[in-house]
């Protein structure tokens, strides 16, 4: 009898404001998951700056791959692919990520394989949830995306749903930064709503005709806009908790909703949240008891495997490497890479 082999794969992502590298054993086993954060010198400027991203980048990367080795207890002889995020994100970040990725798979003569972000943050849920397996239904909420997939196998995704505007987690953001919490704001606004009434303030739900996957957060973040505005000028005194609180309600309620839709219209007895918004406390409780209710396995990661981080990117290059994805030297920066497109 043949014993399998274990694959060790180090995976790189960059895609935004994290550099981060991790060591994935078999997919599903994280040896190291560093992640360098520049939220703290974004946060000056109110959002990410690109060119500021992308310099960073380049700072950090070797020091970050060489922490994710060390603590791994392994080294580039002992890996069996490199794993990069080559979309969506920012270019010059991207980039930085997928040439390092190329110069190592190159230099140690290994497979190379392009990730797509997204089915990085779906493949977090791996890591957790070794049980997990497709068919299931996963709810993506990001900075950047907001997408309802239905995962048919590893590798193979069919996009039920996406955001008609805003991201949910740009949602957030931006209403931080109206009752001047600053950023990022989801985890802000997450902490303030525990102090507010989520039924102060009714603020919109948005339910698009005949797209009953899409979302659309734009409305909810200008009727809160509206609402503060009329406040100030009425001269009324604003409740910071209770904005957070309603609004917080109305985007999980949405979120809720239609991923419910979805498991039960495609018949789909497990659902798994990703992202940076899938950490929001509310979230994770509304899905929780809406999946009880239904018999439906509900499945999330940590909060540090739902923002960005290389982990994640190992876990998906692990199936994609299964299944024979390989990248080739051309390998290059994807910003608007669209799931399931190579
Ligand atoms: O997945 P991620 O790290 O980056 C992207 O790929 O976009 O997500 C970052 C987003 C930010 O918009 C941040 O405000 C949001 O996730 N976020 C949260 C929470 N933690 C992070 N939103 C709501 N509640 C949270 N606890
Ligand atoms: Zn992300």
């Amino acid at each position: 009898m043949s014993e399998t082999k274990d694959i060790f794969i180090l995976a790189i992502e960059s895609s935004c404001d994290e550099t981060a590298a991790a060591v994935v054993k078999n997919g599903r086993e994280v040896l190291s998951n560093v992640i360098s954060s520049q939220i703290a010198l974004h946060t000056l400027y109110g959002g990410v700056v690109p060119e500021i991203a992308s310099r960073k980048h380049i700072e950090k990367i070797n020091q970050v791959i060489e922490e994710a080795l060390d603590q791994a207890e392994v080294t580039l002889d002992d890996l069996d692919a490199i794993g990069v995020t080559y979309g969506p994100g920012l270019v010059g970040a991207l980039l930085v990520g997928v040439a390092e990725a190329k110069a190592i798979a190159y230099a140690k003569k290994l497979p190379l394989i392009g990730v797509h972000h997204i089915e990085g943050h779906i493949s977090a849920n791996y890591i957790e949830n070794k049980e997990l397996e497709p068919p299931f239904i996963c709810l993506v909420v990001s900075g950047g995306h907001t997408h309802l997939v239905c995962v048919k196998d590893y590798g193979t995704y069919e996009i039920l749903g996406r955001t008609r505007d805003d991201a949910a987690g740009e949602a957030f953001d931006k209403v931080a930064r109206a009752i001047g919490l600053g950023y990022p704001g989801g985890p802000k606004i997450d902490k303030l709503a525990k102090e507010g009434n989520p039924n102060a303030i009714p603020f919109p739900r948005a339910h698009i005709e005949g797209a009953e996957y899409d979302f659309s957060f734009s409305g909810v973040k200008s009727a809160v806009l509206n609402y503060i505005n009329g406040c100030q000028m009425k001269g009324i005194e604003y409740h910071k908790a209770d904005i957070a609180a309603s609004f917080q309600k109305a985007v999980t309620d949405v979120l809720v909703g239609n991923a419910m839709r979805a498991v039960e219209t495609y018949g789909l007895k497990k659902l798994a949240i990703a992202g940076g918004v899938a950490s929001n406390s509310s979230l994770r409780e509304a899905m929780k008891q809406a999946c009880e209710e239904r018999g439906i396995e509900f499945y999330y990661p940590s909060p540090i495997l739902c923002t960005d981080n290389a982990a994640m990117i190992g876990a998906a290059a692990y199936y994609e490497y299964l299944n024979g994805t390989r990248s080739g030297w051309d390998l290059n920066a994807v910003p608007n890479l669209k799931l399931g497109e190579r």
